[in-house]
Protein backbone atom coordinates (compact mmCIF):
# COMPACT_ATOMS: atom_id res chain seq x y z
CA UNK A 1 0.00 0.00 0.00
CA UNK A 2 1.56 2.93 -0.68
CA UNK A 3 -0.93 5.90 0.10
CA UNK A 4 -4.20 6.08 2.02
CA UNK A 5 -6.39 8.36 3.65
CA UNK A 6 -8.15 7.82 7.05
CA UNK A 7 -11.31 8.59 8.10
CA UNK A 8 -13.78 7.59 11.28
CA UNK A 9 -17.12 6.80 11.70
CA UNK A 10 -19.15 5.09 14.90
CA UNK A 11 -21.12 3.11 12.37
CA UNK A 12 -19.09 1.60 9.22
CA UNK A 13 -21.95 0.07 6.58
CA UNK A 14 -20.71 -2.07 3.78
CA UNK A 15 -23.67 -2.41 1.78
CA UNK A 16 -26.18 -1.05 0.06
CA UNK A 17 -28.82 -3.20 -0.03
CA UNK A 18 -32.51 -3.34 1.55
CA UNK A 19 -30.55 -4.48 4.94
CA UNK A 20 -27.30 -2.18 5.06
CA UNK A 21 -29.62 0.94 3.88
CA UNK A 22 -32.57 0.34 6.50
CA UNK A 23 -29.68 0.00 9.19
CA UNK A 24 -28.03 3.17 7.87
CA UNK A 25 -31.26 5.22 8.25
CA UNK A 26 -32.18 3.90 11.12
CA UNK A 27 -28.62 4.24 13.07
CA UNK A 28 -28.24 7.91 11.17
CA UNK A 29 -31.35 8.96 13.14
CA UNK A 30 -30.43 7.92 16.28
CA UNK A 31 -27.61 9.97 16.20
CA UNK A 32 -24.67 8.19 14.69
CA UNK A 33 -21.87 8.88 12.34
CA UNK A 34 -22.45 6.33 9.66
CA UNK A 35 -20.73 5.60 6.79
CA UNK A 36 -21.75 3.34 4.11
CA UNK A 37 -19.63 2.00 1.72
CA UNK A 38 -20.32 -0.05 -1.97
CA UNK A 39 -17.97 -1.29 -4.09
CA UNK A 40 -20.05 0.01 -7.15
CA UNK A 41 -23.42 2.14 -7.44
CA UNK A 42 -25.42 2.20 -4.70
CA UNK A 43 -28.47 0.41 -6.42
CA UNK A 44 -25.97 -2.73 -8.07
CA UNK A 45 -26.84 -4.85 -5.44
CA UNK A 46 -29.31 -8.01 -5.91
CA UNK A 47 -32.45 -5.35 -3.81
CA UNK A 48 -33.28 -3.83 -7.07
CA UNK A 49 -33.27 -7.19 -8.97
CA UNK A 50 -36.11 -8.23 -6.29
CA UNK A 51 -39.39 -9.34 -8.26
CA UNK A 52 -41.83 -11.18 -6.37
CA UNK A 53 -42.34 -8.97 -3.01
CA UNK A 54 -42.20 -8.90 0.15
CA UNK A 55 -43.77 -11.51 2.10
CA UNK A 56 -45.91 -10.00 5.28
CA UNK A 57 -49.29 -10.30 7.24
CA UNK A 58 -50.54 -6.73 7.12
CA UNK A 59 -53.72 -5.85 9.85
CA UNK A 60 -56.55 -4.80 8.06
CA UNK A 61 -54.78 -6.17 4.57
CA UNK A 62 -54.56 -9.96 4.97
CA UNK A 63 -56.46 -12.54 3.36
CA UNK A 64 -59.17 -14.09 5.66
CA UNK A 65 -57.72 -16.61 7.47
CA UNK A 66 -54.60 -15.69 7.45
CA UNK A 67 -51.94 -14.55 10.51
CA UNK A 68 -48.29 -14.54 11.32
CA UNK A 69 -48.83 -17.62 12.62
CA UNK A 70 -49.64 -19.22 9.32
CA UNK A 71 -46.56 -17.71 7.61
CA UNK A 72 -44.29 -18.72 10.46
CA UNK A 73 -45.85 -22.26 9.91
CA UNK A 74 -44.99 -21.66 6.08
CA UNK A 75 -41.82 -20.63 6.92
CA UNK A 76 -40.97 -23.08 9.03
CA UNK A 77 -42.05 -26.16 6.48
CA UNK A 78 -40.31 -24.34 3.48
CA UNK A 79 -37.03 -25.05 6.15
CA UNK A 80 -37.38 -28.26 6.01
CA UNK A 81 -36.50 -28.54 9.59
CA UNK A 82 -33.36 -26.35 9.67
CA UNK A 83 -35.40 -23.31 10.49
CA UNK A 84 -34.70 -21.55 14.45
CA UNK A 85 -38.45 -21.41 15.42
CA UNK A 86 -37.58 -18.63 17.49
CA UNK A 87 -36.03 -16.12 15.19
CA UNK A 88 -38.43 -16.77 12.58
CA UNK A 89 -41.59 -15.73 15.18
CA UNK A 90 -39.93 -12.80 16.21
CA UNK A 91 -38.56 -11.65 12.83
CA UNK A 92 -41.92 -12.26 10.80
CA UNK A 93 -43.97 -10.34 13.92
CA UNK A 94 -41.71 -7.61 13.36
CA UNK A 95 -42.69 -7.46 9.51
CA UNK A 96 -45.60 -5.28 9.65
CA UNK A 97 -44.07 -2.77 11.52
CA UNK A 98 -41.04 -2.63 9.30
CA UNK A 99 -43.26 -2.61 6.02
CA UNK A 100 -44.63 0.55 7.78
CA UNK A 101 -41.68 2.12 8.21
CA UNK A 102 -40.52 1.69 4.59
CA UNK A 103 -44.15 2.93 3.39
CA UNK A 104 -44.06 6.08 5.50
CA UNK A 105 -40.22 6.35 3.54
CA UNK A 106 -42.06 6.47 0.38
CA UNK A 107 -42.52 3.16 -0.96
CA UNK A 108 -45.33 2.77 -2.74
CA UNK A 109 -47.21 -0.80 -3.41
CA UNK A 110 -49.08 -2.00 -5.69
CA UNK A 111 -53.58 -1.71 -5.24
CA UNK A 112 -55.70 -4.27 -5.55
CA UNK A 113 -56.73 -3.99 -9.46
CA UNK A 114 -60.42 -3.84 -10.84
CA UNK A 115 -60.38 -7.80 -11.12
CA UNK A 116 -59.84 -8.14 -7.14
CA UNK A 117 -63.24 -5.85 -6.20
CA UNK A 118 -63.44 -7.21 -2.99
CA UNK A 119 -60.24 -6.10 -2.13
CA UNK A 120 -60.70 -2.23 -3.66
CA UNK A 121 -58.64 0.46 -1.77
CA UNK A 122 -56.34 -2.11 -0.18
CA UNK A 123 -53.25 -3.79 -1.37
CA UNK A 124 -52.73 -6.14 -3.99
CA UNK A 125 -51.48 -9.78 -2.70
CA UNK A 126 -49.21 -11.61 -4.45
CA UNK A 127 -48.93 -15.50 -4.00
CA UNK A 128 -45.51 -17.55 -4.21
CA UNK A 129 -43.81 -20.99 -3.95
CA UNK A 130 -43.96 -22.37 -0.40
CA UNK A 131 -47.14 -20.10 0.90
CA UNK A 132 -50.67 -20.89 1.81
CA UNK A 133 -51.75 -17.93 1.47
CA UNK A 134 -51.93 -14.63 -1.22
CA UNK A 135 -49.48 -12.37 1.30
CA UNK A 136 -47.24 -10.84 -0.81
CA UNK A 137 -46.97 -7.25 -1.43
CA UNK A 138 -45.42 -5.85 -3.99
CA UNK A 139 -44.88 -2.61 -6.76
CA UNK A 140 -44.24 -1.43 -10.22
CA UNK A 141 -45.99 -5.42 -10.29
CA UNK A 142 -42.85 -7.24 -10.83
CA UNK A 143 -40.13 -4.49 -10.05
CA UNK A 144 -40.56 -4.64 -5.84
CA UNK A 145 -37.12 -4.88 -5.51
CA UNK A 146 -36.54 -1.44 -7.78
CA UNK A 147 -39.08 0.10 -5.95
CA UNK A 148 -37.59 -0.81 -1.92
CA UNK A 149 -33.76 0.37 -3.28
CA UNK A 150 -35.18 3.59 -4.54
CA UNK A 151 -37.25 4.64 -1.24
CA UNK A 152 -34.47 3.51 1.09
CA UNK A 153 -31.81 5.21 -1.15
CA UNK A 154 -33.33 8.65 -1.43
CA UNK A 155 -34.30 8.31 2.78
CA UNK A 156 -30.00 7.87 2.66
CA UNK A 157 -29.54 11.18 0.83
CA UNK A 158 -31.88 12.66 2.98
CA UNK A 159 -29.72 11.97 5.86
CA UNK A 160 -26.56 13.68 6.96
CA UNK A 161 -24.51 10.33 6.58
CA UNK A 162 -21.71 9.52 4.11
CA UNK A 163 -22.24 7.27 0.70
CA UNK A 164 -19.07 6.09 -0.40
CA UNK A 165 -19.21 4.71 -3.65
CA UNK A 166 -16.57 2.54 -5.63
CA UNK A 167 -14.52 1.02 -2.83
CA UNK A 168 -14.41 -2.20 -1.83
CA UNK A 169 -13.95 -3.39 1.49
CA UNK A 170 -10.31 -4.95 1.49
CA UNK A 171 -10.75 -6.34 5.52
CA UNK A 172 -11.89 -5.95 8.73
CA UNK A 173 -9.10 -4.61 10.91
CA UNK A 174 -9.42 -5.64 14.56
CA UNK A 175 -7.31 -3.50 17.72
CA UNK A 176 -5.11 -5.69 19.62
CA UNK A 177 -7.48 -6.71 21.69
CA UNK A 178 -9.30 -8.71 19.02
CA UNK A 179 -12.86 -6.31 18.95
CA UNK A 180 -13.65 -4.23 15.56
CA UNK A 181 -11.47 -0.96 14.87
CA UNK A 182 -12.30 -0.16 11.48
CA UNK A 183 -12.87 -1.23 7.56
CA UNK A 184 -9.63 -1.24 4.96
CA UNK A 185 -11.18 -0.15 1.86
CA UNK A 186 -9.92 0.13 -1.53
CA UNK A 187 -10.95 2.52 -4.27
CA UNK A 188 -11.41 1.63 -8.07
CA UNK A 189 -7.84 3.51 -8.53
CA UNK A 190 -5.91 1.00 -5.79
CA UNK A 191 -5.85 3.97 -3.10
CA UNK A 192 -6.69 2.34 0.12
CA UNK A 193 -8.35 4.14 3.05
CA UNK A 194 -9.16 3.32 6.67
CA UNK A 195 -12.14 3.69 8.39
CA UNK A 196 -11.79 4.14 12.23
CA UNK A 197 -14.99 2.69 13.73
CA UNK A 198 -15.83 0.27 16.92
CA UNK A 199 -18.88 -1.17 14.60
CA UNK A 200 -18.96 -2.48 11.29
CA UNK A 201 -21.66 -3.96 9.98
CA UNK A 202 -22.07 -6.44 6.99
CA UNK A 203 -24.76 -6.28 4.68
CA UNK A 204 -23.39 -7.47 1.30
CA UNK A 205 -25.58 -9.91 0.03
CA UNK A 206 -24.82 -12.72 -1.56
CA UNK A 207 -22.58 -15.39 -3.66
CA UNK A 208 -24.78 -15.93 -6.87
CA UNK A 209 -21.37 -15.37 -8.50
CA UNK A 210 -20.12 -18.69 -7.54
CA UNK A 211 -21.90 -20.30 -10.36
CA UNK A 212 -22.11 -20.18 -14.26
CA UNK A 213 -25.45 -18.91 -13.95
CA UNK A 214 -27.19 -17.25 -11.45
CA UNK A 215 -29.98 -14.30 -11.03
CA UNK A 216 -27.85 -12.34 -9.21
CA UNK A 217 -25.85 -9.16 -10.42
CA UNK A 218 -21.74 -9.14 -10.89
CA UNK A 219 -21.18 -7.83 -7.29
CA UNK A 220 -22.81 -11.05 -5.62
CA UNK A 221 -18.90 -12.44 -4.87
CA UNK A 222 -19.57 -13.82 -1.37
CA UNK A 223 -17.48 -10.29 0.06
CA UNK A 224 -19.11 -10.34 3.86
CA UNK A 225 -18.29 -14.35 4.20
CA UNK A 226 -14.91 -13.82 3.63
CA UNK A 227 -14.59 -10.54 5.44
CA UNK A 228 -16.35 -11.99 8.34
CA UNK A 229 -14.23 -15.45 8.50
CA UNK A 230 -10.97 -13.54 8.23
CA UNK A 231 -12.14 -11.00 11.07
CA UNK A 232 -13.11 -14.33 13.17
CA UNK A 233 -16.83 -15.08 13.14
CA UNK A 234 -18.26 -18.55 11.86
CA UNK A 235 -20.87 -18.95 9.15
CA UNK A 236 -23.31 -22.33 8.91
CA UNK A 237 -25.79 -23.55 6.61
CA UNK A 238 -23.66 -22.47 3.71
CA UNK A 239 -24.66 -25.82 1.70
CA UNK A 240 -28.07 -24.70 1.31
CA UNK A 241 -28.35 -22.56 -2.00
CA UNK A 242 -31.10 -22.43 -3.20
CA UNK A 243 -31.90 -22.17 -7.07
CA UNK A 244 -34.85 -20.78 -8.31
CA UNK A 245 -36.10 -22.51 -10.46
CA UNK A 246 -38.32 -20.06 -13.28
CA UNK A 247 -35.08 -18.34 -14.61
CA UNK A 248 -35.09 -17.36 -18.17
CA UNK A 249 -33.27 -19.09 -20.02
CA UNK A 250 -31.47 -17.74 -23.19
CA UNK A 251 -29.80 -20.32 -25.37
CA UNK A 252 -27.90 -23.38 -24.89
CA UNK A 253 -24.15 -22.29 -23.48
CA UNK A 254 -25.33 -18.58 -22.24
CA UNK A 255 -23.54 -18.44 -18.83
CA UNK A 256 -23.91 -14.82 -16.27
CA UNK A 257 -26.48 -13.06 -14.66
CA UNK A 258 -29.95 -14.22 -16.18
CA UNK A 259 -33.38 -12.51 -15.45
CA UNK A 260 -35.81 -14.10 -13.14
CA UNK A 261 -39.20 -15.38 -13.94
CA UNK A 262 -40.97 -14.09 -10.80
CA UNK A 263 -42.60 -16.81 -8.59
CA UNK A 264 -45.80 -14.18 -9.39
CA UNK A 265 -46.29 -15.91 -12.56
CA UNK A 266 -46.89 -19.40 -11.12
CA UNK A 267 -49.02 -17.72 -8.41
CA UNK A 268 -51.06 -16.39 -11.12
CA UNK A 269 -51.57 -19.71 -12.50
CA UNK A 270 -48.52 -20.38 -14.85
CA UNK A 271 -47.74 -24.21 -15.23
CA UNK A 272 -43.77 -25.84 -15.83
CA UNK A 273 -44.12 -27.99 -19.19
CA UNK A 274 -41.32 -29.98 -20.27
CA UNK A 275 -40.58 -30.06 -23.97
CA UNK A 276 -42.97 -32.57 -24.49
CA UNK A 277 -45.58 -30.29 -22.91
CA UNK A 278 -46.11 -33.02 -19.65
CA UNK A 279 -46.74 -30.83 -16.60
CA UNK A 280 -43.37 -31.02 -14.24
CA UNK A 281 -44.84 -30.90 -11.25
CA UNK A 282 -48.23 -33.43 -11.43
CA UNK A 283 -47.89 -35.28 -8.57
CA UNK A 284 -44.56 -34.27 -7.10
CA UNK A 285 -46.32 -32.24 -4.11
CA UNK A 286 -49.61 -31.26 -2.61
CA UNK A 287 -49.21 -27.48 -3.98
CA UNK A 288 -47.78 -28.28 -7.05
CA UNK A 289 -46.49 -25.45 -9.05
CA UNK A 290 -46.31 -23.11 -5.91
CA UNK A 291 -44.61 -26.15 -3.67
CA UNK A 292 -41.05 -24.30 -2.23
CA UNK A 293 -38.48 -23.61 -4.32
CA UNK A 294 -36.21 -26.16 -3.31
CA UNK A 295 -38.81 -29.12 -4.68
CA UNK A 296 -39.75 -27.44 -8.08
CA UNK A 297 -36.24 -26.89 -9.01
CA UNK A 298 -35.38 -30.54 -7.46
CA UNK A 299 -38.62 -31.88 -10.14
CA UNK A 300 -37.20 -29.94 -13.20
CA UNK A 301 -33.61 -31.39 -12.92
CA UNK A 302 -34.89 -34.81 -12.33
CA UNK A 303 -37.55 -34.30 -15.71
CA UNK A 304 -34.40 -32.76 -17.47
CA UNK A 305 -32.24 -35.67 -16.71
CA UNK A 306 -34.63 -37.94 -17.69
CA UNK A 307 -35.35 -36.73 -20.96
CA UNK A 308 -34.81 -38.99 -23.45
CA UNK A 309 -31.10 -38.32 -24.44
CA UNK A 310 -30.72 -36.50 -21.41
CA UNK A 311 -30.22 -33.58 -24.06
CA UNK A 312 -32.61 -31.37 -22.48
CA UNK A 313 -31.49 -28.43 -20.42
CA UNK A 314 -34.92 -26.37 -19.63
CA UNK A 315 -38.47 -26.32 -19.25
CA UNK A 316 -40.74 -24.03 -20.37
CA UNK A 317 -43.08 -22.29 -17.92
CA UNK A 318 -46.51 -21.80 -19.62
CA UNK A 319 -48.71 -18.55 -18.63
CA UNK A 320 -50.50 -18.33 -21.96
CA UNK A 321 -53.77 -18.53 -20.09
CA UNK A 322 -53.80 -15.49 -19.08
CA UNK A 323 -55.92 -12.73 -20.54
CA UNK A 324 -53.75 -10.99 -23.57
CA UNK A 325 -52.18 -7.65 -22.07
CA UNK A 326 -52.69 -9.07 -18.40
CA UNK A 327 -49.26 -10.72 -18.28
CA UNK A 328 -47.08 -7.28 -19.46
CA UNK A 329 -49.36 -5.23 -17.10
CA UNK A 330 -48.98 -7.42 -14.28
CA UNK A 331 -45.29 -8.33 -15.15
CA UNK A 332 -43.57 -5.79 -16.80
CA UNK A 333 -40.19 -6.66 -15.68
CA UNK A 334 -40.52 -10.26 -16.88
CA UNK A 335 -42.04 -9.39 -20.02
CA UNK A 336 -39.62 -7.22 -21.40
CA UNK A 337 -37.19 -9.62 -20.53
CA UNK A 338 -38.62 -12.31 -22.41
CA UNK A 339 -39.77 -10.00 -25.68
CA UNK A 340 -35.21 -9.30 -24.94
CA UNK A 341 -35.02 -13.19 -26.21
CA UNK A 342 -37.56 -13.15 -28.49
CA UNK A 343 -40.36 -14.95 -26.52
CA UNK A 344 -43.91 -13.40 -26.15
CA UNK A 345 -44.99 -14.84 -23.02
CA UNK A 346 -48.64 -14.03 -24.14
CA UNK A 347 -49.09 -16.86 -26.90
CA UNK A 348 -45.91 -18.87 -26.19
CA UNK A 349 -43.99 -20.63 -23.00
CA UNK A 350 -41.02 -19.16 -21.70
CA UNK A 351 -38.22 -21.25 -21.76
CA UNK A 352 -36.59 -21.50 -18.01
CA UNK A 353 -33.95 -23.41 -16.04
CA UNK A 354 -32.85 -23.05 -12.63
CA UNK A 355 -29.52 -20.75 -11.38
CA UNK A 356 -28.23 -20.15 -8.04
CA UNK A 357 -30.09 -17.43 -6.76
CA UNK A 358 -29.72 -17.27 -2.73
CA UNK A 359 -27.48 -18.16 0.07
CA UNK A 360 -30.06 -20.04 3.05
CA UNK A 361 -26.92 -20.17 4.86
CA UNK A 362 -24.23 -17.16 5.74
CA UNK A 363 -22.44 -15.55 8.84
CA UNK A 364 -23.59 -16.36 12.66
CA UNK A 365 -25.70 -13.86 13.21
CA UNK A 366 -28.14 -12.89 16.40
CA UNK A 367 -32.15 -11.68 15.14
CA UNK A 368 -30.23 -8.22 15.82
CA UNK A 369 -27.09 -8.74 13.49
CA UNK A 370 -24.33 -9.34 16.44
CA UNK A 371 -21.80 -12.08 15.45
CA UNK A 372 -19.16 -13.21 18.15
CA UNK A 373 -16.78 -10.77 17.31
CA UNK A 374 -17.34 -7.42 19.22
CA UNK A 375 -17.94 -4.95 17.09
CA UNK A 376 -18.95 -7.12 13.95
CA UNK A 377 -22.65 -7.05 12.52
CA UNK A 378 -24.10 -8.64 9.73
CA UNK A 379 -27.78 -8.89 8.42
CA UNK A 380 -29.25 -9.33 4.70
CA UNK A 381 -28.68 -12.42 2.55
CA UNK A 382 -24.96 -12.58 4.16
CA UNK A 383 -26.30 -13.17 6.94
CA UNK A 384 -27.85 -15.90 8.52
CA UNK A 385 -30.29 -15.62 11.15
CA UNK A 386 -32.20 -18.85 11.54
CA UNK A 387 -35.25 -17.61 9.42
CA UNK A 388 -34.42 -19.57 6.10
CA UNK A 389 -33.15 -22.32 7.50
CA UNK A 390 -32.75 -25.42 4.67
CA UNK A 391 -34.55 -23.42 1.81
CA UNK A 392 -35.80 -20.15 2.01
CA UNK A 393 -39.58 -18.92 1.76
CA UNK A 394 -40.29 -17.05 -1.32
CA UNK A 395 -40.24 -13.31 -0.92
CA UNK A 396 -39.01 -13.46 2.96
CA UNK A 397 -35.35 -11.95 1.66
CA UNK A 398 -36.79 -8.21 1.59
CA UNK A 399 -38.91 -8.79 4.64
CA UNK A 400 -35.81 -9.81 6.50
CA UNK A 401 -33.60 -7.23 5.08
CA UNK A 402 -35.89 -4.44 6.65
CA UNK A 403 -36.41 -5.95 10.07
CA UNK A 404 -32.77 -6.91 10.91
CA UNK A 405 -31.43 -4.19 9.46
CA UNK A 406 -33.18 -1.68 11.34
CA UNK A 407 -33.03 -4.00 14.18
CA UNK A 408 -28.84 -4.16 13.83
CA UNK A 409 -28.28 -0.51 13.98
CA UNK A 410 -30.58 -0.32 17.30
CA UNK A 411 -28.49 -3.03 18.69
CA UNK A 412 -24.84 -1.02 17.43
CA UNK A 413 -26.49 1.48 19.30
CA UNK A 414 -27.41 -0.13 22.54
CA UNK A 415 -23.76 -1.64 21.97
CA UNK A 416 -21.84 1.38 21.46
CA UNK A 417 -23.71 3.29 24.79
CA UNK A 418 -22.89 -0.14 27.08
CA UNK A 419 -19.09 0.02 25.88
CA UNK A 420 -19.52 -3.46 24.62
CA UNK A 421 -18.79 -2.94 20.86
CA UNK A 422 -15.29 -2.76 19.69
CA UNK A 423 -15.17 0.81 21.44
CA UNK A 424 -12.24 3.53 20.45
CA UNK A 425 -10.62 3.13 23.74
CA UNK A 426 -10.47 -0.62 24.06
CA UNK A 427 -7.23 -1.21 22.07
CA UNK A 428 -4.88 0.85 19.53
CA UNK A 429 -5.11 -0.04 15.78
CA UNK A 430 -1.29 -1.18 14.77
CA UNK A 431 -0.10 -0.22 11.18
CA UNK A 432 0.73 -4.26 10.81
CA UNK A 433 -3.05 -5.28 11.40
CA UNK A 434 -4.15 -3.27 8.83
CA UNK A 435 -1.58 -4.52 6.00
CA UNK A 436 -3.14 -6.27 3.01
CA UNK A 437 -2.33 -9.64 3.04
CA UNK A 438 -1.97 -11.98 0.14
CA UNK A 439 -4.98 -14.55 -0.05
CA UNK A 440 -5.53 -17.72 -2.26
CA UNK A 441 -7.52 -16.58 -5.56
CA UNK A 442 -8.48 -19.01 -8.43
CA UNK A 443 -9.30 -18.24 -11.87
CA UNK A 444 -12.83 -17.08 -11.67
CA UNK A 445 -14.54 -19.25 -14.60
CA UNK A 446 -12.91 -21.97 -13.99
CA UNK A 447 -14.23 -21.60 -9.85
CA UNK A 448 -17.78 -21.13 -11.44
CA UNK A 449 -17.35 -24.12 -13.89
CA UNK A 450 -16.28 -26.58 -10.91
CA UNK A 451 -19.36 -25.51 -8.59
CA UNK A 452 -22.05 -25.55 -11.30
CA UNK A 453 -20.90 -29.27 -12.18
CA UNK A 454 -20.19 -30.51 -8.74
CA UNK A 455 -21.76 -28.07 -5.91
CA UNK A 456 -25.13 -27.32 -7.79
CA UNK A 457 -28.34 -29.14 -7.26
CA UNK A 458 -27.49 -32.79 -7.21
CA UNK A 459 -23.86 -33.43 -5.36
CA UNK A 460 -22.36 -36.44 -4.39
CA UNK A 461 -18.81 -37.10 -2.51
CA UNK A 462 -16.81 -37.38 -5.22
CA UNK A 463 -18.02 -34.44 -7.25
CA UNK A 464 -17.74 -32.30 -4.01
CA UNK A 465 -13.96 -33.63 -3.51
CA UNK A 466 -13.05 -32.94 -7.18
CA UNK A 467 -13.83 -29.13 -6.34
CA UNK A 468 -11.91 -29.69 -3.22
CA UNK A 469 -8.91 -31.02 -4.98
CA UNK A 470 -8.89 -28.33 -7.68
CA UNK A 471 -9.52 -25.56 -5.77
CA UNK A 472 -6.09 -25.92 -4.13
CA UNK A 473 -4.56 -26.64 -7.36
CA UNK A 474 -6.00 -23.89 -9.03
CA UNK A 475 -4.81 -21.03 -5.92
CA UNK A 476 -2.14 -18.46 -6.59
CA UNK A 477 -1.75 -16.05 -3.26
CA UNK A 478 -2.05 -12.67 -4.59
CA UNK A 479 -2.51 -9.57 -2.56
CA UNK A 480 -5.34 -7.28 -3.66
CA UNK A 481 -4.25 -4.67 -5.47
CA UNK A 482 -8.32 -3.98 -6.79
CA UNK A 483 -11.94 -5.06 -6.39
CA UNK A 484 -11.61 -7.86 -8.78
CA UNK A 485 -9.01 -9.31 -6.23
CA UNK A 486 -10.91 -8.99 -3.38
CA UNK A 487 -13.91 -11.15 -5.30
CA UNK A 488 -11.91 -14.09 -6.43
CA UNK A 489 -10.27 -14.43 -2.78
CA UNK A 490 -13.66 -14.09 -1.48
CA UNK A 491 -15.50 -16.31 -3.95
CA UNK A 492 -12.30 -18.92 -3.22
CA UNK A 493 -12.86 -18.76 0.50
CA UNK A 494 -16.37 -19.26 0.17
CA UNK A 495 -16.56 -21.90 -2.22
CA UNK A 496 -14.06 -23.61 0.20
CA UNK A 497 -16.72 -23.53 3.28
CA UNK A 498 -19.36 -24.12 1.49
CA UNK A 499 -18.06 -27.61 -0.45
CA UNK A 500 -16.86 -28.40 3.22
CA UNK A 501 -20.14 -28.19 4.26
CA UNK A 502 -21.41 -30.05 1.61
CA UNK A 503 -19.52 -32.87 1.68
CA UNK A 504 -19.82 -33.16 5.48
CA UNK A 505 -23.45 -33.39 5.69
CA UNK A 506 -24.51 -36.82 4.35
CA UNK A 507 -28.16 -36.36 3.89
CA UNK A 508 -30.66 -34.81 1.58
CA UNK A 509 -32.58 -31.63 2.92
CA UNK A 510 -33.88 -28.10 1.25
CA UNK A 511 -31.69 -26.94 -1.34
CA UNK A 512 -29.25 -30.08 -0.43
CA UNK A 513 -29.74 -32.34 -3.08
CA UNK A 514 -27.05 -35.54 -2.61
CA UNK A 515 -27.28 -38.17 -4.87
CA UNK A 516 -24.91 -40.79 -2.66
CA UNK A 517 -26.96 -39.25 0.12
CA UNK A 518 -31.19 -39.12 -1.06
CA UNK A 519 -33.06 -38.97 2.24
CA UNK A 520 -32.95 -36.39 5.19
CA UNK A 521 -31.61 -37.84 7.91
CA UNK A 522 -33.42 -36.23 11.17
CA UNK A 523 -31.53 -38.00 13.60
CA UNK A 524 -27.59 -37.01 12.94
CA UNK A 525 -28.55 -33.31 10.74
CA UNK A 526 -31.09 -31.72 12.29
CA UNK A 527 -28.43 -29.46 13.04
CA UNK A 528 -26.47 -26.55 11.26
CA UNK A 529 -22.84 -26.98 10.51
CA UNK A 530 -20.92 -24.42 11.65
CA UNK A 531 -17.78 -23.40 10.31
CA UNK A 532 -14.45 -20.69 10.95
CA UNK A 533 -12.01 -19.72 8.81
CA UNK A 534 -9.60 -23.17 9.97
CA UNK A 535 -12.17 -25.34 8.65
CA UNK A 536 -12.63 -23.68 5.77
CA UNK A 537 -8.97 -24.55 4.86
CA UNK A 538 -7.45 -21.63 4.21
C1 LIG B 1 -39.46 -14.33 -7.14
O1 LIG B 1 -40.06 -13.30 -7.39
O2 LIG B 1 -39.78 -15.42 -7.60
C2 LIG B 1 -38.26 -14.26 -6.26
C3 LIG B 1 -38.61 -13.72 -4.96
C4 LIG B 1 -37.67 -14.25 -3.94
O3 LIG B 1 -36.56 -14.66 -4.27
O4 LIG B 1 -38.07 -14.32 -2.78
Amino acid sequence: MTSRWEATADLVVVGTGVAGLSAALEATRAGLRVVVVTKAEADAGNTRWAQGGVAVVLPGEHEPGDSVRRHVHDTLVAGAGLCDPAAVATILADGPDAVARLRAGGAAFDPAGDDQPDRRGRLALAREGGHTAFRVVHAGGDATGAEVERALLAGVRNQRLTLLERHVAASVVRTEVGAVGGLLVLADDGVAGILRAPAVLLATGGLGQLYETTTNPDVATADGIALALRAGASVADLEFVQFHPTVLYPGRGATGSRPLVTEAVRGEGAVLVDAAGKPVMAGVHPLGDLAPRDVVSAAIIRRLADAPGGVDDHVFLDATHLRAEAFRTRFPTVYAACRAIGVDPESEPIPVAPSAHFSCGGVVTTVDGRTAVPGLYAAGEVARTGLHGANRLASNSLLEGLVVGHRTARAVVADLSAGQAGRRSAGRIDDGDVALVPEPVADRPGLQQLMSRHAAIGRDQAGLAIVAKSLDAMATRTTPAGRADVEDAALHLAARALVLAASTRTESRGCHVRHDHPVRDDQRWRRSLVVGLDESGE
